[in-house]
């Protein structure tokens, strides 16, 4: 029986993980809606508490802190994933930190009802840190019920609930549904509900079989949840995968952070995580507005993912960014140049959603094995999170320098990455994970100049 059909089970499961990924891209989207209208809020609570109106300047710097602490929240969160996924479990992790989002809920909802703008900024913090673990959460869980053939299509799914989720809290901040002076603190604590439903649907869903074998090694309980997630009473093929990947960790033992950057067996896979992560965030997707953004979602529900894509996505982002490059320069002279650039950022966004959106949130968990999978993700995550502060705050100021040949920067920080992706990732499409690790420790071997005692450490840690 073919154990790669996708099963309800499977499907719910799934679905019921990425409301965390929804969450994300709601919070990342629903503060842009109304800016005036909490700058408003912020202006009159100041007013309100020190009887003087506020200065530009100190306005200017709430609501940026109110805007970019979300980053700050989602550099620890992602930071944190690691001390949860290996105690908890990976539901239920997830499911405990929806506690995160009901505080945060309440401090943003009742923010202006207590005249205070320390709430939002707290608040916003607060489900920060929600948005870092969910997104080391849900690729994560996402990636270890799959079948090995499915688990880039289905690691999809997190990039397409992001996308959603930004949607959302567009048409949410829309003046006539919540995004107005009554409103706004319904919009920020939203997020309640999407918590509420994960909470309900989270315990009718199965903890990762891998979770169970190989950190709590519970073979019947792991066979009876793949039984259920496969739909097949036949799962010996990946029982055996995971047995082979447990008896890795065995003599891999957990690695910590530390370990995995001294460790050379893991350079090779570390800098691509974190290089790909980068492409994500560097992109320059950021740059482009959120309702443009959410176009992707079309095109990014007829695809299958292949790592290929990812080439083809940063290569086609960056010919895009060319040609806005272009459109936007002429614009002065060339009026019919405005289409070319709405064609281009268009262009832009779509090849975004096949490949630096989705890939480097999955392939993370594709690259390591069980022993330094929770690291790896927690430093991939640092790295996502702390490009995007990065890029939040500076993008203004040099688009303001760059004016029209802002593309260019990214333009070529596209080809690099294109390159860099080209010659170091591997495949990863339809393999297993103790596949491509080997792979991995071939290149590694080969590469370093070993002493004697570091090949014979090696080789104990990587012969099967
Ligand atoms: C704050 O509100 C007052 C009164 O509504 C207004 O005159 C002032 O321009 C506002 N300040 C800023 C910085 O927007």
């Amino acid at each position: 029986m073919d154990t790669n059909q996708i099963t309800l089970p499977l499907l719910m499961s799934v679905g019921t993980a990425v409301i965390g990924s929804l969450q994300f891209g709601y919070n990342t989207g629903v503060i842009n809606a109304p800016q005036k209208i909490i700058e408003n809020f912020i202006n009159q609570t100041w007013s309100h508490r020190y009887n003087e109106p506020i200065s530009k300047t100190s306005l200017t710097a709430v609501w940026s802190i109110a805007v970019a602490i979300f980053s700050v929240g989602g550099i620890f969160g992602s930071f944190s994933v690691g001390l949860f996924v290996n105690r908890l479990g990976r539901r239920n992790s997830m499911l405990m930190a929806n506690i995160l989002a009901f505080i945060s809920a309440v401090l943003m909802g009742f923010s202006k009802m207590a005249k205070s703008w320390e709430m939002l900024i707290i608040g916003r913090f607060v489900v920060g840190l929600y948005c870092g673990l969910s997104t080391g959460f849900v690729p994560m869980y996402v990636g270890e019920i799959s079948p090995t053939a499915l688990r880039g299509a289905l690691g999809t799914l997190h990039q397409l609930g992001i996308v959603i989720g930004i949607l959302i809290a567009q048409i949410f901040g829309l003046e006539a549904i919540m995004g107005n002076d009554n409103l706004w603190p319904l919009l920020l604590a939203f997020l309640f509900i999407p918590a509420v439903i994960q909470c309900v649907l989270l315990p009718l869903c199965p903890e990762s079989p891998r979770f169970l074998l190989i950190n709590k090694n519970e073979e019947n309980k792991a066979k009876s949840v793949l039984k259920k997630l496969r739909g097949t009473t036949d799962v010996s093929a990946d029982m055996q995968e995971m047995k082979e990947e447990s008896r890795q960790m065995m003599r891999e033992k957990k690695v910590t952070i530390l370990e995995l950057f001294r460790s050379p067996l893991y350079r090779q896979p570390l800098l691509i995580a974190v290089m790909l992560q980068l492409s994500q965030q560097l992109s320059g997707i950021n740059a482009v507005t959120f309702t443009v953004h959410v176009y992707g979602t079309l095109t990014f529900l007829l695809i299958s993912l292949c790592l290929s894509l990812h080439l083809l996505g940063l290569m086609g982002m960056a010919g895009s960014a060319i040609l806005m490059t272009i459109a936007l320069a002429l614009l002065e002279q060339l009026k019919w140049m405005s289409y070319v650039s709405i064609v281009a950022i268009f262009a832009f966004v779509a090849f975004f959603e096949i490949g630096p959106g989705p890939i480097p949130w999955f392939i993370v968990a594709e690259l390591f094995s069980q022993g330094p999978r929770p690291s790896a993700i927690a430093v991939a995550g640092f790295s996502n999170w702390t490009a995007n502060f990065i890029v939040g705050m500076g993008f203004q100021y040099v688009a303001d320098a760059c004016g029209p040949y802002v593309f260019v920067i990214f333009t070529v920080l596209l080809v690099i990455f294109f390159i860099f992706t080209y010659f170091k990732v591997p495949e990863t499409k339809g393999r297993t994970f103790d596949d491509i690790t080997a792979g991995f420790r071939q290149t590694s071997a080969m590469a370093e100049k070993h002493t004697p005692e570091e090949l014979n450490s090696l080789g104990a840690d990587s012969q099967l």
